[in-house]
């Protein structure tokens, strides 16, 4: 994928903005996507995941209306809205699409701050939608950001991010949980986020550019799972942690169970059950040894914590498919890579790699091949760097 520079991508927003509401003024606004280090499905197990805010984002052109409606574009899908805000629900509806983020947030924050005033905007990414790199906790970030500072509300950036955490799963309906929203909304140059999503608490930690970069693997192939794969998934842990609970400590969350819990409760549990709870268990041991090897500049040890992560979601969670799995060994077997494995919910979109600075033309160069001859596709790849947290441009 060759995304479009910040400008172009500036640029055209401002050319849609006059064009469907008229002359500036406007302000503009970002916030980032996101990739996961480690730490898969674990945020609403109450575990600990390890995200990074991008450099890639959702960029949106805002401005007040006082006539009581609401605008909304998109240079990236033809669903247009214009509507009554009293006509906007406690629920998204099918034909509202894409609209259902923002107008969730903006329900959300009429609800918390008593601001009841319109808007039109105009939004664009240069994320790969859909992929699992967060477009659409980028496009909730931006949007609470935004109505917060046009209205001087001083929400701070945790409420930023239950605000848009809050439209995803109350006004959306997905039954995900706090990682997205807190990555992009607390993302910060040159750092991790080290989120205890049992809290929520957070620290950051340094991620070393110079030593270390992360490519995306796009095999391109939809998500078309990832709802029903999704909310099954949340459901088969919710009866682990009550299986857990019953037969042996009362823990507030399944991540913080241990494999001796698991092994004591295992005869009361399903093999399916059992090897969900494994994952979350296993995992969340390999995000506080990932945390600890990314303090310690140790790539290669976090490389393969990755690599067994990967091994988890596929085995144990079912989460991955071919695609993500040739892609991710495919990478594995090139010189320079520390590990790889799929990124967000699964079920397709994208996988990552982490690698020595320098390496990811060959590393596409190799694995482009392998993976085109597998499955008569050409993967994306794009070296993605440590963004900013949401900002307002200037
Ligand atoms: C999706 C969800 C997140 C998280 C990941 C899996 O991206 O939106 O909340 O559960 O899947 O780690």
């Amino acid at each position: 994928m060759q995304p479009p520079t910040r400008s172009r991508l500036l640029d055209a927003i401002a050319v849609r903005f006059r064009a469907d509401f008229g002359a500036a003024p406007f302000r503009r606004f970002f916030a980032p996507g996101r990739i996961n280090l480690i730490g898969a499905h674990l945020d609403y197990n109450g575990g600990d995941v390890l995200p990074m805010a991008v450099d890639r984002g959702i960029y949106m052109a805002i401005r007040g209306r006082d006539d009581g409606r609401i605008a909304l574009r998109s240079l990236d899908q033809t669903l247009t809205i214009d509507l009554d805000a009293r006509e906007v629900g406690e629920r998204t509806r099918p034909e509202l699409g894409w609209t259902g983020y923002p107008l969730g947030v903006w329900q959300g924050f009429r609800q918390t701050t008593g601001v009841n005033r319109g808007f039109e905007a105009v939004f664009a990414g240069d994320l790969p939608m859909a992929s699992g790199l967060s477009s659409s906790a980028a496009i909730e970030v931006v949007t609470a950001l935004a109505l917060d500072t046009l209205h001087g509300t001083q929400l701070d950036r945790q409420q930023l991010a239950l605000l848009a955490h809050r439209a995803e799963t109350g006004f959306v309906g997905v039954r995900c949980g706090i990682m997205d929203q807190f990555a992009s909304a607390l993302g910060r140059a040159g750092q991790v986020l080290l989120l205890h999503c049992a809290g929520p608490r957070w620290e950051h930690v340094p991620f070393d550019g110079n030593a270390c970069e992360v490519l995306v693997l796009d095999t391109r192939k939809p998500r078309l799972l990832a709802k029903s794969g999704f909310n099954e998934r949340v459901a088969q842990c919710a009866t682990a942690h009550e299986i857990l609970r019953t037969h042996g400590r009362d823990l507030p969350h399944l991540a913080l169970y241990s494999m001796g819990d698991l092994e004591m409760a295992k005869s009361a549990m399903d093999d399916t059950t059992f090897r969900r709870a494994r994952h979350v268990v296993s995992e969340m041991e390999r995000t506080r040894k990932g945390a600890l090897a990314l303090r310690a500049h140790d790539y290669g040890g976090l490389g393969a914590l990755l690599n067994q992560s990967h091994l988890s979601t596929a085995r144990d969670y079912e989460v991955s498919c071919d695609e993500l799995d040739v892609i991710t060994a495919a990478a594995r077997a090139c010189d320079g890579v520390f590990g790889a494995r799929l990124t967000g919910a699964g079920f397709g979109g994208c996988g990552i790699a982490l690698l020595r600075p320098g390496q990811a033309e060959v590393v596409a160069a190799r694995v482009g091949p392998v993976f085109r001859e597998r499955f008569g596709v050409d993967p994306g790849f794009d070296l993605l760097r440590i963004g900013t947290g949401p900002c307002e441009i200037g």
